[in-house]
């Protein structure tokens, strides 16, 4: 199959190609997504084929207006219902009780169903003009980064898909926060573009968070647990090269970056660092211009420390750009976990696989 590659203004045709039970992929504000009529098992079925991703892995209904709702879910509890109508459309999933007409495939079995109503443009009038429902995962490869970018989408998955929309740059570069609503109080299974803080100050019930890979818990579960979230017990947005995270204040986290410099400096080794820009340009001052000419040691900049945001946009860019250098050990710095840092953390956490750098590695 030969991949279209569309603009904005051929939505039409992406349109029609979701209706024929073809699989499109298309730009939201998180990240791109691999869109498939989710009302068709058989279109479904090619999202798990395109993507590799195991049958067991539930997928997100994404819908263009809250009525959209109605056909997907048994009941719309108050709680989610207040959730929807403060950060719809926006990177906030709201796993509700299936309707018997969501196929098995959406939803891996389960009895519920996740739904989110996406605040992008080209991704809310593709859903409209399709007329559908759209289910759609992250448009990688599994247990590769989600694309933020319409070449990522074409890198993982040219030629076996329909066509692929591209919306540039997504803006708020992390998955959506996935919160089951089921139950007397929302639970965050996946930390995302909606902080915790943001649902705290929405909820007077206790919130809380299951989500892997933060306070002291392990960021991959074993393959038979089942997790409440299915997608939590895979591997996630790795690197090829082992990445390893520092940890300690921002202070401490410097001190062993220019040991780390220290160290390539002598042994030439090819590591590479995904670090903010306070940190790079004081190491960059005590280097010999090594780091300036982008020689050794491979860096990808994370933004400024006073912007999470920036750099939870540019996270899975980064990750994807080291695949495409000589790096084959990757270390990057870490981040305070409150608003968008408590998404990247966990998303930082999980493609590091908890490996934590310390000097003999
Ligand atoms: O921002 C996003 O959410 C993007 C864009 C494309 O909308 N989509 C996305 O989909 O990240 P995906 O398939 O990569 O992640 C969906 C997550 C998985 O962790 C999955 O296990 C969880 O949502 N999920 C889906 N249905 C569920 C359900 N019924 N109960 C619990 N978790 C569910
Ligand atoms: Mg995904």
């Amino acid at each position: 199959m030969k991949t279209k590659h569309l603009q904005p203004h051929q939505i039409a045709e992406a349109a029609q190609l979701l209706k024929q039970g073809q699989l499109v992929a298309f730009p939201t504000e998180t990240v791109y997504g691999l869109g498939a009529n989710a009302l068709d098992s058989q279109a479904v079925n090619k999202i798990f084929q395109a993507k590799g991703r195991p049958s067991d892995n539930p997928l997100i209904i994404h819908i263009a207006q809250i009525e959209d709702l109605a056909q997907l879910t048994t009941d719309v509890p108050p709680l989610a219902q207040r959730l929807a109508e403060k950060f719809w459309p926006g990177p906030l999933t709201l796993v509700l009780p299936a309707a018997p007409t969501v196929p098995r495939e959406v939803t891996a079995g389960l009895n519920t169903v996740a739904v989110r109503m996406p605040n992008h443009p080209i991704a809310l009038e593709l859903i409209k003009t399709a007329g559908l429902p759209v289910a759609a995962p992250s448009a990688n490869r599994s247990g590769k980064p989600s694309p933020t970018r319409a070449h990522h989408v074409s890198k993982d998955l040219e030629n076996k898909i329909a066509a692929i929309i591209d919306g540039g740059p997504c803006s708020v570069g992390i998955e959506s926060t996935v919160v089951d609503a089921t139950g007397p109080e929302p639970i965050i299974l996946r930390p995302g573009g909606i902080t915790f803080e943001m649902l705290e100050a929405t909820t007077s019930e206790r919130l809380t968070t299951i989500a892997p890979g933060l306070h002291g818990t392990r960021a991959n579960l074993e393959t038979d647990e089942t997790p409440r979230s299915p997608g939590m017990k895979y591997t996630h947005y790795a690197p090829q090269a082992p990445l390893y995270l520092l940890t300690g204040t921002w202070e401490e986290q410097v001190k062993k970056l220019e040991k780390i410099q220290e160290r390539i400096e002598k042994s030439k080794e090819k590591i590479g660092l995904f670090i903010s820009e306070e940190s790079f340009r004081i190491i960059s001052k005590k280097s010999n211009h090594r780091i300036e000419k982008g020689a050794i040691p491979v860096i990808q900049r994370a933004g400024s420390r006073e912007n999470l945001k920036d750099i939870a946009a540019g996270l899975f860019d980064a990750l994807r750009a080291f695949d495409e250098t000589e790096a084959n050990l990757i270390i990057a710095e870490t981040y305070p976990t409150h608003g968008i840092g408590l998404a990247l953390m966990n998303r930082l956490t999980k493609a590091a696989g908890d490996r934590i750098w310390n000097e003999d590695n």
